[in-house]
């Protein structure tokens, strides 16, 4: 079974199809004004277009067929001849009784690229951003049934690689990985650390700025290295290896698991047979030196330049492995769909990636599409920075928002007498929930400021004022237990419960249309909605102190039906819930 919306749209759909109409014409939404009704048909409109009739007329003959079903407490067609409705507590209730999983993604599935760290760089903000909202995607699209494969895809393979190995060479470092006639056998021991690899990158990218012939040595150095001279490739083994250490402990103290540890470079072999088929098949051509795929389109309305496979110099780029990646995903998992999260800064590298894609049909039945978000700013609007200006280290931010919610929870008195251990568990769970809740409720698309005292409020739209919602729920329940307390199926007595149980039969709906629109924010305001009835309904009831026995056990059932919910919902944000605070 779906959605609530699309069992009511079942049932509509009948009504229209009863007076020979389109069967899709019912379509049932959430309502708009939930002051008005809870749910809306808007179909009559439309039909009334196609049959060329009025469309109150239309509303009034699918009202009429309606009312042959109990389960609505009203139809009523207001304006042109919308049909809004609602549906009785007994349907409601009914409803809720009944198992509901999203199964937008049945034999579907997946392949969703993020994260994207860089050899020998330490992430950035944006990878923050991608690494959050890729990770809440997966986890959306496995709990909607999808087949989800995720790769952490690394920038293994560009420019900057040789920019390393030709600094690592100039400062001598490790000369037995630059001996033209040696084929090793190579230390298997890095000569650099991480803490090495963040110095020499950003000296060796300057270095390659204000020097000509020293970025003519990069570029050679890159080249060597994808053609497999084998001591770049030992050292550039290190710089990988020595990268994936660090990088991994950031994606696990963020809570984020990648299914493939894939990089640009994993494709290296597709590309040479890739090349030879777009040559052969007129697709590619030679433009001053270099080898493009031609991408630009007569609509466009702003120029757009061919997607280079191949430097004049030699050496493949950004774009040539993520063609070639393409074929390796259609060919490994044939997926419905493939989703980039990536700063939305790169829209144009993916247009053109996804135009020769299509022009040179490599995508299989893959739907290609770009997620892209806007920026994480400072105070000052700007990209977020550490305060000496530089760019601000994952971990580090991490390590911010972990002290920030400790010194919040002792202002609240949470946990005065945890144990040190326990209160650094929450502290760092706390700390998680409100840089991810803050970045995913704001729409993917828009820039935000970066405000971690704003963001790990107990009060207000945060993800730790929904922690703190889900642990109070436990700790009703808890004590219920321990007072051998019975749960029951929640009922309707009220509005609070009524507007309660409404909330809790749309989780399925939500996540349908998160998926939908890739759109995260709508699970997050989902969530707080949720918290917000249930704080109602518990300000204007008793329970634990409900001396009818059926109607506290139906009451302590709804408290678990929401906890259940709100647990699940911020689990796709990659938010947990302590075991008390
Ligand atoms: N490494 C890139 C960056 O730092 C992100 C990679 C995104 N994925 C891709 N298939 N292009 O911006």
């Amino acid at each position: 079974m779906t959605s609530i919306a699309g069992e009511l749209s079942r049932i509509a759909g009948e009504a229209f199809a009863g007076e020979g109409l389109d069967a899709g014409l019912g379509l049932v939404t959430l309502s708009d004004r939930p002051d008005l009704c809870q749910f809306q048909c808007n179909g009559a409109l439309a039909a009334a277009k196609q049959a060329k009739a009025n469309p109150r007329a239309i509303a009034e003959k699918i009202a009429a067929r309606l009312k042959a079903d109990a389960r609505f407490a009203k139809i009523e067609i207001a304006g042109p001849g919308f049909i809004n409705l609602d549906l009785t507590d007994a349907a409601l209730g009914e409803l809720l009784g009944q198992p509901r999983a999203p199964d937008t993604g049945k034999d579907k599935t997946l392949v969703i690229d993020f994260g994207g760290p860089n050899i020998a760089k330490p992430m950035a903000v944006h990878h923050l951003r991608s690494s959050i909202i890729g990770d809440c995607l997966q986890r959306l699209y496995r709990a909607n049934g999808w087949k989800v494969i995720s790769d952490v895809h690394l920038g293994d393979w560009g420019l900057q690689m040789g920019q390393l190995l030709s600094e690592v060479e100039l400062r001598g470092l490790a000369p037995v990985y630059f001996d033209a006639a040696s084929t090793g056998p190579y230390p298997d021991t890095s000569p650099v650390t991480m803490e090495d690899l963040e110095e020499i990158y950003p000296a060796a990218s300057a270095a390659c700025k204000a020097d000509p012939a020293r970025l003519e040595k990069a570029r050679r150095a890159t080249v060597e290295l994808q053609d497999g001279r084998p001591g770049y490739r030992a050292l550039w083994k290190h710089f990988v290896a020595v990268t994936e250490a660090g990088v991994s402990r950031e994606f696990a103290s963020l809570g984020v698991k990648f299914d493939l540890w894939n990089g640009e470079s994993s494709v290296h072999d597709l590309i040479g047979p890739m090349l030879d088929d777009l040559k052969a098949r007129g697709l590619s051509e030679t433009s001053e030196g270099a080898l493009v795929v031609p991408v630009a389109e007569e609509v466009d309305k702003k120029p757009m330049p061919p997607l280079i496979l191949v430097k004049s110099e030699g050496g493949v780029l950004y774009g040539t492995t993520d063609l070639a990646t393409i074929i390796e995903r259609v060919r490994d998992y044939d997926p419905d769909l493939i989703l980039y999260v990536v700063d939305h800064r790169q829209h144009q590298h993916f247009e053109q990636v996804f135009r020769a894609a299509h022009k040179a049909k490599l995508g299989g039945k893959a739907h290609l599409e770009h997620v892209g978000y806007g920026t994480m700013n400072g105070a000052d609007g700007k990209p977020f920075k550490t305060r000496a200006g530089g760019a601000m280290k994952l971990y580090d931010l991490i390590a911010m928002a972990k002290v920030e919610s400790n010194s919040r929870l002792a202002e609240a008195g949470l946990g005065a007498d945890y144990s040190a251990e326990e209160k650094d568990r929450i502290a760092a769970q706390v700390g998680i929930a409100a840089i991810k809740f803050a970045d995913l409720s704001n729409h993917r698309t828009t820039d935000y400021v970066f405000d971690l005292e704003r963001f790990s409020k107990f009060e207000g739209k945060t993800g730790p004022y929904l922690q703190y919602a889900a642990v109070r729920i436990q700790s009703i329940l808890r004590k219920a237990k321990d007072q051998g307390f019975e749960t029951g199926a929640p009922a309707i007595h009220s509005p609070e419960e009524r507007a309660l149980i409404l909330q809790l039969l749309l989780e399925a709906d939500v996540m349908a249309a998160a998926e939908d629109k890739r759109a995260p924010n709508m699970l997050c305001d989902y969530a707080f909605e949720l918290a917000q009835r249930f704080s109602r309904f518990y300000s204007a009831h008793h329970i634990m102190s409900e001396t009818d026995t059926d109607l506290r056990a139906a009451r302590l059932g709804l408290c678990a039906r929401t906890l259940g919910a709100l647990t699940r919902i911020l689990g796709l944000l990659g938010i947990e819930v302590p075991e008390r605070m």
